[in-house]
């Protein structure tokens, strides 16, 4: 008995063993289930969040940004002015910067900031050969005007082509920072000849945006990207053009791919240089291109990898965006005091923007540019006084990220043409192009120029918009 008694007992202990055996290994199987299941349903809620598609936002298309808000229709001739007084200014700020004791770069440097010898060359470019009266007759050379939209005066360069046997279509070029309406002053004359093999000309339609040169900038917080797209349409609306082509460069293009979400049925066709379209899927796919460059890079591999080095040109070349989207107001009174200064600041923007290499070179790449053309450009900012309200831009891009964001997340239907530049900041390939721009119906890879194409490469940038819209003239037929 006392044996069966024990047996029994032994029979219950290892009943017992098993349950505590179950017993410690049940939390691991329910830790890993529930692990499992919440690994499951955030992956899947990140694959919706990255691919869902957010509805288009009710935007108000009559939001006034100036001072005096009551409607006025009218459009204004306006002239670019160089006064006088402000000649004479200049002039003793460059007795004062002659006097003083100039500062010397280090010897072979251009990547601790412009240059010495680049910034001498361009001073005394500016002194000795830039002559005011002939540069004031070259930006006048094109009509220029002043309309309000939206409480703002918006001024802009209209271009009427000569010949009558074409058909005309009209196009709105939208520059970025810091390049002007100057961008486009070469490219125009190609744009209004007829050429052989293509039936149309372009009616040409160059905005200062809003803060930039002689358009006012608002009075008040929130003119984002976005908001300058709305402000642009109405602009072409005003002279009465119902549908159009735009084309957009740089901050250009934040502005023209906006538009062409906001509205499709009026944008005919949209023509960028700087073809990216910036997601989380897209920061995702980048990173994992830096595994399998050649699967996400494709041909132009080698433009966005070493991942390292290019995150550290990033670090390296764009702390002025940091600075003009956090303090534009305090940096802009230390540039809208000197010309000089103004004409470094631009100048080296220029010049890192347009190829990574500029920094290698003792003149910091100045060589490759037409020096008149670059203080044409400064002079933009410079007699308009608008630094502080052109960089201001970038502090709007960055509060107004969420809406920005979610634009960028709607499809355009809008036939689309991108222009890769060789050293553009930023490449997206064509796969990740087609989720904004499924319409997308030609891609150009050029091998040289940079974020400022058509300052650089006005031929090459006419060619290719030519190109561009013939293709969309076909899809129509
Ligand atoms: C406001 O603008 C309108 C139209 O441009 C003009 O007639 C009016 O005089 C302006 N008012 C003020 C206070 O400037
Ligand atoms: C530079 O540009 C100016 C004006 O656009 C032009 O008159 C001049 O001939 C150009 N200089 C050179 C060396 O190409
Ligand atoms: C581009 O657009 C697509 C579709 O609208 C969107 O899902 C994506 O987030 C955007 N950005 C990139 C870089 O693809």
């Amino acid at each position: 008995m006392a044996k069966k008694k024990d047996d029994k007992k032994s029979t219950q202990k290892s009943e017992n063993n098993v349950k505590q055996h179950k017993a410690s290994f049940s939390p691991f199987f329910l830790f890993a289930s529930i692990a499992v299941v919440i690994f499951s349903v955030s992956a899947l809620q990140f694959y919706i969040t990255l691919t869902s598609v957010p509805d288009l936002p009710q935007l108000d298309l009559d939001k006034c940004w100036g001072v005096n808000c009551s409607v006025d229709e009218s459009i204004r001739k306006f002239r670019i002015v160089f006064s006088d007084a402000m000649l004479e200014n200049i002039r003793r700020k460059f007795e004062t910067y002659r006097r003083a004791t100039r500062m010397k770069s280090l010897e072979e440097s251009a990547s601790y900031g412009i240059n010495s010898d680049a910034l001498g060359q361009v001073f005394a470019h500016w002194q000795f050969k830039y002559k005011y009266p002939a540069r004031q007759r070259y930006f006048n050379h094109y009509e220029h005007f002043k309309t309000k939209i939206q409480g703002l005066d918006v001024h802009f360069m209209h271009v009427k082509p000569q010949s009558k046997t074409v058909k005309v279509v009209p196009v709105l070029l939208l520059h970025g920072f810091p390049s002007s309406i100057k961008e486009f002053y070469e490219a125009i004359p190609l744009l209004t000849e007829p050429r052989p093999g293509y039936d149309f000309v372009f009616e040409i339609i160059v905005p200062s945006l809003p803060g930039f040169g002689f358009s006012q900038g608002p009075v008040r917080q929130g003119l984002s990207a976005y908001q300058i797209a709305i402000m642009m349409r109405n602009l072409m609306q005003r002279l009465g053009h119902k549908q159009y082509y735009v084309h957009g460069g740089n901050i250009g293009h934040n502005i023209g791919t906006h538009m062409a979400t906001l509205f499709p049925r009026e944008v005919l066709g949209y023509h960028t240089t700087f073809p990216i379209n910036f997601s989380r899927v897209a920061d995702l796919m980048w990173l994992v291109g830096s595994v399998f460059p050649k699967w996400v890079g494709n041909e132009f591999a080698d433009r966005m990898y070493p991942l390292s080095e290019k995150m550290a040109y990033y670090l390296e070349e764009f702390g002025s965006l940091h600075l003009q989207s956090t303090k534009p107001d305090t940096i802009g009174i230390a540039l809208q005091d000197t010309p000089l200064g103004l004409g470094a600041y631009i100048i080296d923007r220029i010049l890192a923007f347009t190829d990574p290499t500029h920094k290698l070179k003792e003149d910091g790449g100045l060589s490759s540019y037409n020096t008149t053309d670059l203080i044409d450009n400064v002079m933009v900012y410079w007699s308009s006084g608008s630094i502080t309200t052109a960089m201001r831009l970038y502090k709007e891009l960055v509060k107004n990220r969420d809406i920005e964001e979610v634009l960028a997340q709607i499809p355009t239907p809008v036939p689309t043409w991108a222009l890769r530049p060789k050293h553009e900041l930023y490449h997206s390939p064509d796969f990740i192009l087609r989720w904004k721009y499924p319409n997308l119906v030609g891609v150009t890879n050029f091998d040289e120029g940079g974020h400022y194409f058509a300052l650089e490469k006005p031929t090459v940038f006419a060619d290719d918009l030519f190109k561009a819209v013939n293709s969309f003239l076909k899809l129509k037929k």
